[in-house]
């Protein structure tokens, strides 16, 4: 495995870092298919030690599964990575969405980051985790209804008191993470990046770039599309989010299938599987410290760790980056 360290942070993650949203079931079609605790001890066994997880995923469930698999893990060699600001117990700040949890209940999600609400989302997390500090603790989603600085202030008492290592944020712009910035030293933003969804190169890439900030990239094979498993049309529980994703279009599908068959050569040369490519040529963008890959089970989890052994010289990423452009 590769390790970095995160912005000056000190918190070093495994490059490959297990994402646990599907891990949770919610908005990925129920948990009946997943072997969650499987995924993240077999990873760690390739030298994932970082896993990313989030109260919203599964509401609890996703923190309360990497808290049952680290169980038996060394804590000082694993990196927990989770998340705050989006909650569905409690209707305040920034409306979100509508949605449904596990059991098919209504839920109401909101954006919200106030202080108070960030000290108990912390006792939560840590109870549902099984643990005494977070190595990163990122703000999910900016909320419009609490100033940046105010939440970043909470965010960096709770550093002081040495229940989280380092501070990030998620899907913050640059200008929001210039402004955390007067408050606390910000280790990473995670952001959405996939071949087929770029925007970030344009901002977030250059000023992470300059000010030694870690990109962690989100949903790097775009929900599963980019391992050329999905078929145009194919069809999804009603709750899972690709039933209606404008990515999962067919003929979207189609577009990228035919990308994907242009790759496919040079993905059986190597012995890989075109998800492995995919994650190789994602890591090796300018920027791009971490790819962070969900997996619902320990067969995916694994392909997805032994990606870092893939070996892609600087003409064959071009080669990839031609093919994607005429995509
Ligand atoms: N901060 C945010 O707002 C945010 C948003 C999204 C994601 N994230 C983080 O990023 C992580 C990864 O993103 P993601 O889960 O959305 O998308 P992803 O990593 O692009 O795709 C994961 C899905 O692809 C399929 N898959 C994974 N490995 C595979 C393999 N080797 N072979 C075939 N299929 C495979 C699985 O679904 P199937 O088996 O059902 O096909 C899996 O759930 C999340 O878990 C979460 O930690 C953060």
């Amino acid at each position: 495995m590769e390790y970095i360290e995160l912005g000056s942070s000190g918190v070093r993650a495994s490059r490959i870092t297990f994402g646990s949203w599907a891990a949770g079931g919610w908005m990925w079609g129920g948990t009946e298919q997943n072997d969650a605790v499987g995924a993240i001890r077999a990873s760690f066994e390739l030298g994932v030690t970082s896993i990313d997880t989030a109260p919203i995923y599964g509401q609890g469930l996703s923190e309360e599964i990497v808290g049952e698999a680290i169980k038996t893990l060394p804590r000082d060699q694993v990196q927990i990575l989770t998340k705050f600001g989006m909650r569905w117990d409690e209707q305040k700040g920034d409306f979100g969405f509508k949605s449904k949890n596990n059991q098919g209940q209504d839920i109401d999600v909101y954006k919200y980051a106030a202080p108070q609400s960030i000290i108990r989302e912390c006792e939560d997390s840590l109870r549902r985790l099984g643990t005494d500090y977070i190595d990163l603790y990122q703000i999910h989603w900016p909320d419009k209804t609490t100033p940046i600085q105010d939440t970043m202030e909470a965010v960096q008492r709770l550093i002081e008191q040495g229940k989280v290592r380092a501070a990030g944020v998620s899907n913050y712009s640059v200008e929001q993470m210039r402004e955390a910035e007067q408050v606390v030293n910000l280790a990473s933003n995670q952001v959405p990046y996939s071949m087929v969804r770029r925007d970030i190169e344009q901002d977030v890439v250059p000023y992470c770039l300059e000010h030694n900030k870690a990109i962690l990239a989100y949903s790097p094979m775009q929900l599963g599309l980019l391992t050329g498993k999905i078929k145009p049309g194919q069809h999804f529980e009603a709750s899972d989010l690709r039933a209606t994703h404008p990515l999962f279009k067919p003929e979207f599908v189609t577009h990228v299938n035919a990308f994907l068959d242009k790759i496919r050569p040079m993905a059986e040369s190597k012995d890989a599987t075109l998800g492995q490519l995919v994650l190789r040529w994602t890591l090796a963008q300018p920027g791009i410290s971490v790819a962070l890959v969900g997996a619902r089970n320990a067969e995916q989890a694994v392909q997805n760790a032994r990606a870092i052994h893939v070996q892609l010289s600087p003409q064959e990423v071009d080669f990839i980056s031609q093919q994607l452009a005429q995509l």
